[in-house]
């Protein structure tokens, strides 16, 4: 497994494998890497011929820096993963060298897509990931990238950055890896105190609650989102950041049930932001 800190070796690689027609995965990541992680890995290898990882905890799309300087890093435990599970390249680069120094800020945003949900809770973040993702999407010039749909706001965004500004890039979701208690595995998820994981186990049930409700007839979405707040808030240490039901493909907000929906929340558990979503149909 080779690993590249210095973008410039990094595109010299990238071209040596394109110009033996070799196919290139990329799966972003900001590390502290967990099996959803290897799941990215392993989809990525069984279409492609290299894989890419990059490792970057990027400041730009941290709206609050205390959350920024909490974030969990791993490297060598990263990167002893990346080498087991057959990753051929590690991209691990510093933030001086993605934002020298001498750096013209660039904004971007897709406005639309990031007026509800993480976008309207966290004002900044999807700048900062649209920019990353464009500046990882040039180094690593990859045939697909591969992206976990537990951030599904992400996944849209992305989709819709590669298909507006023409990036010859296949994007691919990958379902939401699992704890056994149906936790979303998140690299954040380290950093809850052992009651506090037992309380975010709240979180998937919450999700089995409203299948049950909404198969059970359930009709009115206030009422709905009612029970399921109200769910929630049954644990101690919790702070809803949001619960919200929108349409899949635009995430606006739906005003009644019918069809194909996306139920979507972030909740704090003790300090943990973590989020989860599902697309649940209403019968
Ligand atoms: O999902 C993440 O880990 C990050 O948002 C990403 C895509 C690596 C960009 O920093």
């Amino acid at each position: 497994m080779i690993v590249v800190t210095d973008p410039i070796e990094l595109k010299k690689i990238v071209l040596e494998w394109k110009l033996s027609n070799q196919s290139i995965g990329f799966c972003p990541t900001m590390g502290t890497l967990h099996a959803g992680h290897m799941d990215l890995v392993k989809t990525s290898k069984s279409q492609v011929s290299k894989t890419i990882v990059s490792i970057f905890i990027n400041p730009t799309q941290f709206n609050d820096p205390k959350d920024f300087e909490a974030y969990p890093k791993n490297t060598e435990t990263d990167l002893k993963l990346c080498e087991e599970n057959g990753v051929d390249l590690v991209f691990l680069p510093s933030v001086e060298v993605m934002y020298p120094k001498s750096t013209t800020p660039i904004q971007m945003s897709i406005p639309s897509l990031q007026s509800t949900l993480c976008g309207r809770t966290r004002p900044g973040h999807f700048e900062g990931v649209l920019q990353v993702v464009s500046k990882l999407f040039h180094l690593t010039d990859p045939n697909i990238a591969f992206f976990g749909l537990k951030d599904y706001q992400q996944f849209r965004v992305v989709s819709a950055l590669v298909t507006e500004l023409n990036f010859p890039i296949q994007i691919v979701g990958v379902p939401t890896k699992r704890e056994a208690d149906g936790l979303a595995m998140s690299s954040r998820n380290v950093r809850l105190s052992p009651k506090d994981r037992e309380t975010a186990s709240l979180i998937p049930r919450m999700f089995q609650l409203a299948k049950k409700t909404l198969h059970g007839g359930e009709k009115n979405i206030l009422i709905w989102k009612e029970i399921l707040t109200d769910f929630l808030l049954t644990g101690s240490n919790v702070k809803i950041d949001y619960l919200e039901i929108v349409d899949p493909i635009t995430l606006q907000p739906l005003s009644q049930l019918s069809g194909e929906l996306l139920l979507a929340t972030a909740v704090f558990v003790g300090d943990v932001r973590l989020i989860d979503n599902e697309i649940l149909v209403s019968p």
